[in-house]
Order: structure tokens, then sequence, then C-alpha cells
């Protein structure tokens, strides 16, 4: 497991049950994303389409995922977090294990990749986004998503809004034109949609949400 893997999983083992908290409020925001997403994936693939959530936290997305009757799959290096999620969504096969590193035995039509691809440096960007490709059966899709931010940045940093707790995790500030090209750079994958969406004033962020087709 590289380095700022073992941080961040430790620093979410702490923060689990903060985040179950804070995640709350864009569940309604989630749900709206992941709609046209799941619609797709129904549409190619019929229901009960397979998807896994990779980093799932604390369960948020696969509830929505759940809810609509997905056969659903979900991986995080926290314990902590995965724990939260199991109590979540009963109905969904959680692993604990690190994305970069598991070897999955089969392959899933849909990824589900919220919040995820900040918590890694730019030099594993493609890492990522081979290995996602290397789970998806052709034809299947991808949607991530991530903050925007108009400088690229990274290192380790207090995770914000967390209190009483130490969190120094490493974080990824990602801008628009480098989000949308770690997926063009990709041979056999296809941009199928981007959008920018504003979180809530309480917290001030775009969020970049994007998805991708695997061609072949
Ligand atoms: C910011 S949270 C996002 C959780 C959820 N997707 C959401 O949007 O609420 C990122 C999650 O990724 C997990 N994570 C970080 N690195 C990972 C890795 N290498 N493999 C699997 N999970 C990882 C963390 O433990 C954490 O639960």
């Amino acid at each position: 497991m590289k380095d700022y893997v073992k941080v961040n999983k430790k620093v979410y083992d702490r923060v689990a049950e903060q985040y179950e908290r804070k995640s709350a409020i864009f569940k309604r925001d989630y749900n709206a994303i992941m709609k046209p997403f799941q619609e797709r994936l129904t549409k190619k693939f019929g229901k009960g389409a397979s998807v896994i959530c990779v980093g799932c936290g604390t369960g948020r997305d696969m509830r929505s995922f759940a809810n609509k009757g997905f056969d659903l799959y979900g991986i995080d290096v926290s314990r902590n977090m995965a724990k939260i999620a199991e109590r979540n969504v009963p109905e969904a096969k959680i692993m604990v294990g690190d994305f970069l590193t598991k070897r999955f035995s089969r392959k899933f039509d849909g990824v589900s990749m919220t919040a995820f691809v900040h918590l890694f440096p730019k030099r594993d960007e493609r890492l990522i986004i081979k290995k996602v490709a290397s789970i998806l059966v052709p034809g299947g899709y991808c949607i991530m998503t991530t903050a925007m931010h108009s400088k690229p940045k990274e290192g380790y940093a207090q995770k914000r809004r967390y209190r009483n707790v130490s969190a120094k995790r490493f974080r990824r500030f990602w801008t628009t034109d480098e989000f949308v090209n770690s997926v063009k750079n990709v041979e056999g994958l296809e941009l199928v949609d981007f959008y920018l969406k504003k979180t809530t004033k309480k917290w001030r962020e775009t969020w970049m949400i994007l998805t991708f087709r695997k061609i072949r």
C-alpha cells in the first residue's frame, strides 16, 4: 500500500462517524447527480445492473443505488467507514481494501467514484483511471466527482471542518482541464458527460461531475 493511502486510511478511520453526519447534507444533491447515471446503466444493461462504489465511504451513494435494485458492491480502505456503510446498506457486498492493489475476480457494468480521485497525487491519476477501466465491462460507465479548483496543488493538509481530530490527509486540488484530460488521455475510454454543480452555500464549493464509457 502506498504511504499516502496508509495515511488517508487512518484519517478516515478516525473521522468515520463525523463523516457520516456531515455527508448527509449532500444526500439530495447526490441523489440528483446519480439519477441520470443510474438511468444510463439501466437502459444499457437492464434492471439489476452491477455497480461498484469505489471509496464507498459510509454508503450515501450506495443507498441510492440499492433503492433502485442495482446489484451492488463497494470497496473502501477504511474499516470504520465500511462498517457504517454496511449498517446503512446491508444489501451491498462491501470489501475492505485498497482499490489500487485489490484483485477483482469480476467486472462491473458501472463504477461510481465520488469524492475519491482527489485523495491521489497527479502522478497516480492514470493508475486509477486504468484500474477502473480494467474492472468495467465493454460499454460500461464510470461516474466520478471532485471539487473544482482554479490552480493545481497537492500535499498533506488538515481535513477541514472536522472537530477534535488530527486529520492530516493527502489531498489534490484538480482543475477542470486536468479532470477532463485524465479520461481523454486514456485509450479505449470516451467522455460522455461533464458538468459543474454548486454545493450548498455552507460549503461554498463547485463540484465537477464526469461520466465516461469504456469503449472496448
Ligand atoms: C471523501 S470520502 C468519499 C466517500 C463517498 N464516496 C462519498 O462521496 O461520500 C473518500 C473515501 O475513499 C476511501 N479511500 C481512500 N483511499 C482509498 C483506496 N486506495 N482504496 C479504497 N478506498 C479508499 C476513504 O477511506 C474514504 O472513505
